[in-house]
């Protein structure tokens, strides 16, 4: 049976929470497959708001698997951390499951990504300090300590003297030795393995298993195209492949299982962290949108840089994707503004581009082609109820213009258009249930 994705088509924080949230009414196994605790997904139900970094937006509809696939990097220390947060808050984590394949965030790789970031001076990537770079690092050289070895004393052992030493001379060189030792770091994180144990086990199996009995499966990008370490703004990325494509071997699952891939895309653009970003508005404008969008990050607190709707990265996003449909958030945020602007190509050193170019150089030099648009007014709490209630055509006739537009240029139907942070502030263009 087919599953379904959602991931970010900017550079993260674009509201893949909330529609994850949404559409996991619907799911029966909602799966992470990438990243870490550098992800921050808030959702708000009611009057109450959630913040989840590692912990998949599904845990908080009742009856849904929550999955954390073999591609995401587990800080078992902060997962124990926000299973006792949601818990305390009346969410159970039942349906809680990690696979025993997923690597394991150490004490080391939170030290050296800092370590490594202070030593590229101003040039760092401006991580989120979560160890997330190191840790795929080792991932990918063969160092890394997963979930199963947590609950096998005599292998985490092993491992552990055999790796730590390395990781001691590293710190060295950057300069932040350490005080931990070998035995401490095994006692620790196999206590951690037996509070996890639980609910440890070979998900690509349960995934699968689910596939073929006609479950329905929603797989939750963390980041977002942009950030991603083969297809975004490289350097200035995370380290791990944030796209559809990434699913198959983050979670496990072959790729024709994927059928619908909802692209995330807010309506305007932030990005936190370092690195070139074409529609970026540095003066009062970006301030604007910033504070009436809550631009502050969900996991560092960092202010995110804003900027207008850049058409050529989502039209990238849709490409590498293969994105089905769109579901437009935040253009609530954009109401009440006079004149709004949205890039369509780039122009460097007199050429027209129309896709994302991979130099970095290129892309400091290239100035946005703006298409400009009329605004839409302002409107009221109380009035986004009734706003809400009557759908997509009582939507300012601007907005509706607005937002045509992003689906003829980049060739991709509207299925959502989200007017707010809570679940209940969300219109559906078409039926989203994906019933099987
Ligand atoms: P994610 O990382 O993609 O899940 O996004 P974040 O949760 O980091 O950032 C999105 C922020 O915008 C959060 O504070 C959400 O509560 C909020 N949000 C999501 N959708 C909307 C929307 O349509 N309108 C408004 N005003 N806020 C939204
Ligand atoms: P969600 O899932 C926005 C950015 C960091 C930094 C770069 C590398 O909430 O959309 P890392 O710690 O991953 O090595 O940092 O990536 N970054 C994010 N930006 N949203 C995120 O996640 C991010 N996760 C990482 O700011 O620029
Ligand atoms: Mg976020």
């Amino acid at each position: 049976m087919p599953t379904n994705a959602i991931i970010g088509t900017q550079w993260g924080d674009e509201g893949k929470g909330k529609i994850t949230d949404c559409l996991a009414e619907y799911a029966d196994l909602v799966v992470r497959f990438q990243g870490g605790t550098n992800a921050g997904h808030t959702i708000g139900i009611g009057g109450e708001i959630f913040k989840l970094h590692l912990l998949p937006s599904g845990i908080l509809r009742r009856g849904v698997m929550a999955i954390i696939g073999n591609g995401v990097v587990v800080d078992p220390e902060e997962l124990l951390e926000e299973i006792r947060m949601v818990e305390s808050r009346g969410i159970t984590v039942e349906g809680l499951r990690i696979s025993d394949r997923a690597n394991v965030i150490m004490p080391y790789h939170k030290i050296l990504d800092g370590a490594e970031e202070k030593s590229r001076g101003p040039n760092g990537v401006g991580t989120t300090g979560r160890g997330i770079g190191p840790c795929y690092s080792d991932k990918i050289s063969r160092y890394g300590v997963r979930i199963g070895d947590l609950m096998d004393k005599a292998t985490l052992e092993e491992k552990i003297n055999m790796i730590y030493p390395i990781k001691e001379g590293m710190m060295t060189v950057f300069g932040a030795p350490t005080q931990d030792t070998v035995k401490n770091i095994i006692n620790t994180y196999s206590s951690y393995g037996s509070a996890l144990g639980k609910y440890v086990t070979d998900t690509s199996v349960l995934i699968n298993d689910a596939i073929r009995n006609g479950k329905n499966v929603l797989f939750e990008g963390a980041q977002g195209t942009m950030l991603d370490i083969d297809h975004g703004t490289y350097p200035y990325v995370t380290s791990s492949s944030c796209v559809a494509g990434g699913i198959c071997t983050g979670a496990g699952v072959p790729p024709s299982s994927i059928k619908e891939v909802v692209g995330v895309v807010k309506a305007y653009t932030t990005r936190v962290g370092r690195g070139p970003f074409v529609t970026e508005l540095t003066g009062g404008l970006g301030e604007y949108l910033q504070k009436r969008g809550c631009e502050f990050g969900t996991t560092t607190g960092r202010a995110r840089r804003c900027g207008w709707l850049d058409l050529v990265i989502v039209r990238h996003a849709v490409r590498i994707n293969g994105i089905t449909s769109l579901a437009i958030t935040k253009i609530d945020v954009l109401s009440g503004m006079e004149e709004l602007k949205i890039a369509t190509d780039y122009e460097i050193e007199g050429q027209i581009v129309k896709d994302f170019p991979s130099s970095i150089s290129k892309l400091v030099r290239a100035r946005p082609i703006y298409q400009e648009f009329d605004g839409w007014k302002d409107w009221t709490k109380d009035e986004t109820e009734k706003i809400i209630s009557n759908g997509y055509k009582t939507l300012p006739i601007e907005m509706r213009r607005y937002l045509r537009f992003i689906s003829s240029n980049v060739g991709v139907s509207i299925g959502i258009v989200s007017l707010g942070p809570k679940r209940e502030e969300t219109i559906y263009l078409r039926n989203m249930k994906w019933e099987n």
